[in-house]
């Protein structure tokens, strides 16, 4: 295929010529890769099984992994599902548009290269203006995983996307970095309590303000709750990751010592400044700011061409879970001995 073209689009007023352009890629069976809050998805008319197969051949995907459905508000969810029940709708109600996926018992309607032939179809409202305006001027549902390559880290940026994508999608529209910088949080609300299938932007504790008990899918012993979609290696740089549970320094050091060139996610402030071999990016040690930054961080240690990357691990509590299962999925555990 060739080139990929990119537009440049307003983030908070896309141009409505683009966006036009954009549903009409779609509304023929095209892919079309947009923003989100969360990441860049790669989107396709989640009605039409030959343009979601599309989607999955883009990103060397397997064909077990589920793909979430968006579209432009609540009332369009009964397009795709045959209940919603009260307590998703008080979800609903609570953080849509947002970067909260909801999974519910798909219609027959929905394909199966969506679901995965899985009983249920995951839902998200996304709150960009760029993937609401394209809702809105397709009108139609999309089916939209992260614009990635399978495996690979997912693209905050457009150069993100391009560098996995060119060449195998018809259109990419470029509005700048996303803002949360992390997937969404999926939950599985048909299950008693509701099971968090991947932690993302909106917590567990915000999910139990609004519903009562959420379970980690950890605690739950229901195989559902294993997601098609969960496998182990995911959201992984090219450059091998490992973590560690203080803040870093003494493995970092080492690595230099035996000749390798280091990358260094920080938790917070240090003296120590970037030099020959040794590149530090300075993570904020409050939660939502230190999301907007991981991708960005982890796909310019891929662009320095690193040997390894070192990342302190954040505090093991609530707030932090999605960025410790993102860490966790990057890389392994270093201990020192
Ligand atoms: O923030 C996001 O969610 C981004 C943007 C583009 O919306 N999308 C995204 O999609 O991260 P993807 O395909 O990279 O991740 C979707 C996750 C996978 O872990 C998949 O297994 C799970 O959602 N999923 C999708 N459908 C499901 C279903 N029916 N049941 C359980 N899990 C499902
Ligand atoms: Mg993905």
């Amino acid at each position: 295929m060739k080139a990929t073209p990119v537009l440049v689009v307003d983030a908070d007023a896309p141009d409505p010529e683009i966006l036009s352009e954009a549903a009409a890629i779609l509304c023929r069976g095209g892919l079309v890769a947009f923003p989100t809050e969360t990441v860049y998805g790669l989107g396709a008319n989640a009605l039409d099984a030959s343009a979601v197969a599309r989607i999955f051949a883009a990103k060397g995907r397997p064909a077990t992994n589920p793909v979430i459905v968006h579209v432009a508000d609540a009332d369009d969810v009964s397009r795709l599902v045959t209940d919603f029940p009260a307590r998703a709708r008080r979800l609903a109600e609570a953080f849509w548009p947002g970067p909260l996926t909801l999974v519910l018992p798909r219609r027959a309607e929905v394909p199966d290269v969506v679901t995965a032939g899985g009983p249920t179809v995951a839902v998200r409202v996304p709150a960009h203006p760029v993937a609401q305006g394209l809702l809105r001027a397709s009108g139609l549902p999309i089916a939209a995983p992260s614009a990635n390559r399978s495996t690979c880290l997912s693209p905050t940026r457009a150069a993100h996307v391009m560098r996995g994508l060119d060449g195998r999608i018809d259109l990419l529209l470029d509005a700048g970095p996303t803002r949360a910088g992390l997937e969404s949080t999926v939950l599985d609300v048909m299950q008693d309590p509701p099971v968090l299938l991947r932690p993302g932007p909106i917590d567990r504790r915000r999910l139990e303000a609004i519903i009562g008990p959420v379970a980690r899918r950890a605690e739950s012993t229901s195989p559902i709750a294993r997601s098609p979609g969960m496998m182990e290696r995911h959201y992984a740089p090219r450059t091998p990751l490992e973590y560690v549970a203080d803040d870093g320094r003494e493995r970092v050091e080492s690595l230099r010592g035996a000749g390798h060139r280091v990358g260094w996610l920080t938790f917070g402030p240090t003296t120590i400044r970037s030099s020959a071999g040794l590149t530090i990016f300075e993570m904020p040690s409050e939660p939502v700011a230190y999301a907007a930054r991981l991708y960005d961080a982890l796909h310019a240690f891929d662009d320095a061409g690193l040997d390894h990357i070192v990342a302190a691990l954040p505090p093991e509590e609530d707030c932090w879970l999605a960025i410790h299962d993102r860490l966790k999925r990057a890389g392994s555990r270093h201990d020192l001995d």
